[in-house]
């Protein structure tokens, strides 16, 4: 099934939360429980949360007794501030709550019935969208990987991250499609292990071959000429190029630059904010101090030690090779050639 999908009224999605161990299907019928799936990251990846927001936007249409279409326009509004307030740096949470609101503003639409009816269709479109979009993105960034190319990869980018197929993933899935013989060196990912939980247990499933490293072994790989290219995701890239991502994702890129290995993120058009001019401008999530001092509910740090943990970090836009849409890739300068895919 895809990551997440909307089945008459009831939202069902992989709890990420629970790989590899179960593979357990919530079944979600209230716009609250999408909003706290998508805290408690049940649900995570920027696009798969851009999917589950409009979805839940799409639920408390359905969810709604309002008999008028300003009433339903005005409750529709507090569904999304409070799917807003879920998770910070994905822009395309914000992205795909915008676009279903600017759907139902459609004067077009006169009666609750039909609001709900095209919030639905909506949701449902982005969904299919993001997965041709996806594969557009593959069928583009395989043509900067080569047969026999060593990849390494950071969090998951993959079906998971997304309604299906995956970003920087979806690269690797097309290569493998093409009939290059890739290995994918994944990145563990501390302090949540996308990388070990979810794009292992991905690339296993695909029988794409792997290896799962400790995030701490990434320099040395490039350093002794293990490593042909880096491929990492985005939450948000600026207008200039700045590119916000999974913690870690900015030291993997200085280490890239420093030995010589070409590192690429791969991002929808819908994770480009031109709005923000560079990454200081990006919020970055702060999450709860457990995801460091606990693995697996083992303490592993001394109770009530101080933590910081910051889920995402900025890659300056100078430390990439490129970033790989679904327009094409884009090279620098990112500042003009990035408004180039966006725009059309
Ligand atoms: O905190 P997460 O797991 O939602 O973070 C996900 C990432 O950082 C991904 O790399 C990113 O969403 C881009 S790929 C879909």
């Amino acid at each position: 099934m895809r990551t997440i999908e909307w089945d008459n009224g009831t939202v069902r999605m992989i709890d990420q939360r629970r790989l590899p161990d179960e593979l357990v299907i919530l079944e979600l019928t209230d716009y609250h429980e999408v909003a706290w799936a998508i805290r408690e990251m049940a649900v995570r990846g920027a696009p798969a949360i851009g999917a589950a927001a409009a979805f839940g936007l799409a639920l408390g249409a359905r969810q709604s007794t309002a008999r008028s279409r300003a009433e339903l326009l005005s409750e529709l509004e507090s569904v999304a501030h409070i799917l807003r307030q879920t998770r910070p740096t994905a822009v395309n949470l914000f992205w795909a709550i915008d676009r279903l609101l600017g759907r139902v503003r459609d004067p077009a639409l006169k009666t609750p019935a039909e609001i709900v009816a095209a919030l639905e269709r909506e949701a449902q479109a982005l969904a299919d969208e993001d997965v041709a979009i996806n594969r557009r993105m593959g069928a583009h960034g395989a043509e900067i990987i080569s047969d026999g190319d060593n990849i390494l990869t950071h969090c998951n980018t993959g079906s998971l991250a997304t309604v299906d197929y995956g970003t920087a993933l979806g690269v690797v899935r097309a290569a493998w499609e093409q009939g290059k013989r890739v290995h994918v060196w994944v990145d563990e990912t501390r302090p949540r292990l996308q990388g070990a939980r979810l794009t292992a247990w991905e690339l296993m499933h695909d029988g794409i071959p792997m290896t799962l490293i400790a995030d701490n072994a990434a320099g040395h790989l490039m350093r002794t000429g293990q490593v042909d290219v880096v491929l990492f995701g985005a939450d948000r890239v600026a207008a200039n190029g700045d590119v916000a991502n999974k913690i870690g994702s900015y030291k993997l890129a200085v280490l890239a630059r420093e030995n010589g290995v070409p590192c690429y993120s791969v991002a929808p058009t819908s994770t480009i904010d031109l709005s923000l001019p560079d990454g200081d401008a990006i919020p970055i999530e702060e999450r709860e101090p457990e995801e460091v001092t606990i693995i697996g509910g083992t303490r592993i740090a001394p109770p009530g030690v101080p933590v910081y943990n910051p889920a995402f970090d900025v890659t300056p836009y100078r430390y990439l090779t490129g970033i790989i849409t679904e327009n094409g890739i884009v090279y620098p300068p990112f500042k003009r050639n990035l408004r180039r895919v966006v725009e059309g």
